[in-house]
């Protein structure tokens, strides 16, 4: 007797462009989430993309059967939910993540419509850098709404913020809540005037009857952020790790529509007088891409530090000719 196997489950499909370390990072991490039930890796280079392919395919048995492949056409992305980027060039050592715009906007130009024509639902997600400048670069090129055109932004740096904090105030790094806002890059900034764990004001945390975080140690914190993956980059010659994780975890709350917040850059329109360049603020994440972007209260001089971080984004987009 031919029985047939009906299934109710939903297969969602991660497209991810670029078999790199942060592209292979990210799908490994996807993969032991479990967040898609399909995996497509693209990248030109055919032995190393069918390579990676197939070595995580050989661990499906220890994680949620999630179907893996890998190709140098790039039909292999073919209807995914979403896409994220992380091909191009990278920093190299001295580097900031502005000097790679030029080369990696020619690339996005010639790949950006061979993408659409494959995922035309796709929700787009910008991780080559500079981040920012590229989500407003793709959002030019394929005409998307800015909603389905985003990049991972500050989500890693915020990340670094909140496990930095969580060890000097001793608790958990899900219990703090703080934003690194603005440019994923030198004009990033963190939002203290918001900043909690709990409830409670982080300048006002105690550990041992004394507050750890006077505006000399917030300061110290900050630097330590910004500087992050250069202090990674002169160590290791690139980030993947982390910012994998942080790749798989915005595809995981558009893919499972979450409606999570999360620090993500989408090309802003009259965010505090801020038009047309890509910056991160709490965004609302799910299905579609990016919802609400959240007015968040901040002070003076933070405010300031966002205008600073889109005049640095105009400059570039300026010099890109866009
Ligand atoms: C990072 O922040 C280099 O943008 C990359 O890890």
């Amino acid at each position: 007797m031919n029985a047939s196997i009906e299934t109710t489950v939903r297969r969602t499909k991660i497209g991810v462009v670029g078999a790199g370390s942060v592209g292979t990072s990210l799908a490994y991490a996807a993969m032991i989430r479990g967040v898609s039930t399909d995996i497509a890796l693209y990248d030109l280079q055919t032995a190393k993309v069918e390579a990676e392919a197939l070595d995580l395919s050989h661990g499906q048995m220890f994680a949620p059967g999630v179907r893996v492949e890998g190709s140098d056409d790039v039909a292999v992305l073919k209807d995914s939910d979403i896409i994220l980027v992380t091909a191009g060039a990278k920093q190299k050592p001295g580097q900031t993540r502005l000097d790679l715009a030029g080369a990696n906007t020619a690339i996005l130009k010639s790949l950006m419509p061979q993408l659409v024509e494959q995922a035309p639902q796709a929700v787009y997600v910008l991780v080559t850098n500079p981040c920012d400048v590229l989500t407003v670069v793709a959002q030019r090129i394929t005409g998307l709404p800015y909603q389905r055109v985003l990049s991972s932004g500050t989500v890693l740096d915020t990340s670094r913020l909140r496990w930095l904090i969580g060890n000097e105030a001793q608790v958990n790094t899900s219990s703090v809540h703080a934003y690194i806002i603005g440019e994923h890059g030198d004009t990033e900034f963190p939002v203290w005037s918001s900043a909690t764990i709990g409830q409670v004001p982080l300048r006002e945390w105690e550990v041992d009857g004394r507050r750890p975080f006077t505006e000399e140690r917030l300061e110290v914190l900050r630097a330590e952020v910004v500087n992050a993956a250069y202090r990674v980059i002169q160590g290791k010659g690139a980030t993947n790790y982390a910012i994998g994780l942080s790749g798989a975890r915005i595809a995981e709350a558009v893919l499972k529509d979450q409606h999570a917040v999360m620090s993500v850059s989408t090309v802003l329109e009259d965010y505090r007088g801020i038009s047309g360049v890509a910056l991160s603020v709490p965004s609302v994440v799910g299905g579609t891409g990016v919802g609400q972007r959240l007015q968040i209260p901040m002070g003076e001089r933070e405010e300031q530090q966002l205008h600073a971080s889109a005049d640095a984004m105009r400059k570039t987009l300026s010099d890109l000719g866009f």
